[in-house]
């Protein structure tokens, strides 16, 4: 299958992608033309629980191990080879220097092996670019591919924000997580509950037996008398969950030991909504702040089934990838990479991968995104959603 020699192009041209930031690796195979999809390999590393947390050293070795076979695999579910391809795709970054860089140099040498183009894909970009993948045919996820403009909520274990999206390439940064991302706030609440990590699911396992009114965590509602910062905030678009965090754990020592055992179920639904609440406040206020009435959504978070039944509810098009393409995933690196920049080779060759923040100027796959005017006072009701 890894055959050096460069081959005449095949009548297929597909796209292969890779994604390994985190603990996922992740290999996904996309028609070039019409972006749909035709194989989606995720294989999760199961090694992190024990330590709360993933373990970047660890993380890199088991992507090393098995990318080559995620990759095989993907072609093979495909029915592809590597003649077929006609783009190599890779995530550049944020994420874990060590893991992306197994994903990155992989997708550089197969693409160099055979002097193919290379894109190089940002995660935030592949996240909102999971709403342009044709994937029919799926119960509970909105098909078809979801055309910009639209209002996208990126809700991960690294990452919470609201961009607006006006066309395939590119975001405007709507507001943003001030401290711990939605994901973050699942995963530490499981933790607090006693479950493993990641949490987000577990906890809305536990969460489906329990009652949602038990516990009031602070959330939409108004409260007067705020400073002049969280008065800025409860306008803003901006995302806070440090709080509701710090809530949970006095609540849980408020009730001791055997009582919050008792109540785990009940806890972790109020906690779910509380999480749900915050992120269906902003995304409605930011479709009135675009006046769009459009809504896509990407990042693990978007698997989570009260999130997703809620915003069935909302008064505007929701478009809700398929649970397999909210969670990191390659088939969105492959998607975003339809409309990225093809370097030819080797100018890929000296790419590097980077960890977190601002994306390089010189990045490719994604313009930088760029925060957008701050929305004028929208209203003041929602100030009691405070950053911790
Ligand atoms: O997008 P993702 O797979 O990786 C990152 O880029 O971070 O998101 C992982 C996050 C974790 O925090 C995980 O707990 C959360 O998504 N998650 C969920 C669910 N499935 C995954 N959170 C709530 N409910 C779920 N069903
Ligand atoms: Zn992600």
């Amino acid at each position: 299958m890894y055959g050096h020699t460069r081959r005449q192009r095949s009548a297929q041209s597909v796209i292969l992608a890779l994604e390994t930031s985190c603990d996922d690796t992740c290999a996904a195979v996309l028609d070039g033309a019409g972006g749909h999809l035709r194989a989606n390999v995720i294989s999760s590393q199961g090694v992190h629980d024990r330590f709360g947390g993933v373990v970047p050293e660890i993380a890199s070795r088991h992507h090393l191990e098995i990318v080559n076979l995620v990759v095989a695999q993907a072609l093979d579910q495909a029915g592809a080879t590597l003649d077929d391809v006609e783009l190599v795709a890779a995530t550049r970054g944020p994420g874990l220097v060590g893991a992306l860089l197994v994903g990155l140099c992989t997708g550089k040498a197969l693409a160099a092996a055979r002097e193919l183009p290379f894109a190089a894909v940002d995660h935030l970009q592949g996240h909102v670019a999971a709403n342009f993948i044709c994937a029919e045919g799926t119960p509970g996820a909105s098909g078809g591919s979801f055309e910009p403009p639209f209002v996208c909520l990126i809700a991960s274990g690294g990452h919470t924000l609201l961009a607006l999206v006006r066309e395939h390439h590119g975001f405007e940064v709507l507001g943003s997580t001030l401290d711990d991302a939605a994901g973050e706030a699942f995963d530490k609440g499981a933790r607090m509950l006693g479950l493993g990590y990641p949490g987000g699911a577990a906890l809305e396992r536990l969460a489906a037996g329990g009652d949602p009114h038990a516990h009031s965590f602070p959330g939409a509602a108004g409260r007067g008398g705020l400073g002049v910062g969280r008065q800025a905030f409860a306008r803003s678009l901006d995302f806070s969950f440090a709080g509701l965090k710090t809530a949970l754990l006095y609540r849980i020592r408020e009730l001791g030991e055997a009582q919050a055992s008792a109540q785990a179920a009940d806890l972790a639904a109020s906690y779910q909504a509380a999480i749900v609440d915050r992120l269906l406040q902003r995304a409605e206020r930011a479709l009135e702040h675009c006046g769009l009435d459009r809504l896509a959504v990407g990042g693990g978070v978007a698997a989570n089934g009260e999130l997703r039944r809620r915003l069935a509810e909302l008064g505007a098009t929701v478009h809700v990838p398929e649970r397999a393409l909210c969670t990191d995933n390659a088939a969105m690196i492959a998607s975003a990479a339809r409309y990225a920049e093809r370097l030819p080779y080797p100018d890929y060759l000296g790419l590097d991968a980077y960890a977190t923040g601002e994306r390089p100027p010189d990045q490719v796959g994604g313009r930088p995104a760029r925060p957008a005017a701050k929305p004028p006072g929208l209203d003041e009701q929602a100030a009691a959603e405070q950053p911790a």
